[in-house]
């Protein structure tokens, strides 16, 4: 999740949004929650934990400048990172519920 975040504030599209409502330090109270909420909700997506009950398509609304170049980005960074840290078989896991997710919140936004 680390690397993910680092990379995706370090970049030119993802980089403001996440500045704008976490911060731009990636070691704040802030950012470690939201990394570890993050953690759990990868963790019942992938693993059927019950570690996440949260909207999270509705955590993005308040954000409703993210475009489709955004997800289309987001979901790079996601996919380079799954290749990064893990093993093809569970990469491909990943990348298969980022693509899910990224069309679940293109069909939902309005503006794009
Ligand atoms: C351009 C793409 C994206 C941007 C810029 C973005 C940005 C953000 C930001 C800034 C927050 C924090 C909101 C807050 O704390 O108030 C957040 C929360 C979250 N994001 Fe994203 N996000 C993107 C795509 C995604 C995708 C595709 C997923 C799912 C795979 C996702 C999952 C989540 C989750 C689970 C939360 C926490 C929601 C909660 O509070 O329960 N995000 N996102």
């Amino acid at each position: 999740m680390t690397i993910f975040y680092e990379k995706a504030m370090e970049d030119d599209i993802l980089g403001p949004f996440f500045i704008d409502e976490i911060g731009d330090d990636i070691k704040s109270e802030d950012w470690v929650e939201h990394i570890e909420l993050l953690a759990d909700f990868w963790l019942a997506k992938i693993l059927g934990e019950d570690t996440y009950y949260g909207n999270f398509v509705g955590a993005h609304v308040k954000m409703p400048h993210i475009k489709k170049e955004s997800f289309a980005r987001w979901l790079e960074l996601f996919s380079q990172t799954a290749d990064e840290v893990y093993i093809g078989s569970v990469a491909e896991q990943f990348k298969k519920k980022g693509v899910q997710f990224s069309k679940q919140f293109l069909n939902r936004t309005k503006n794009i």
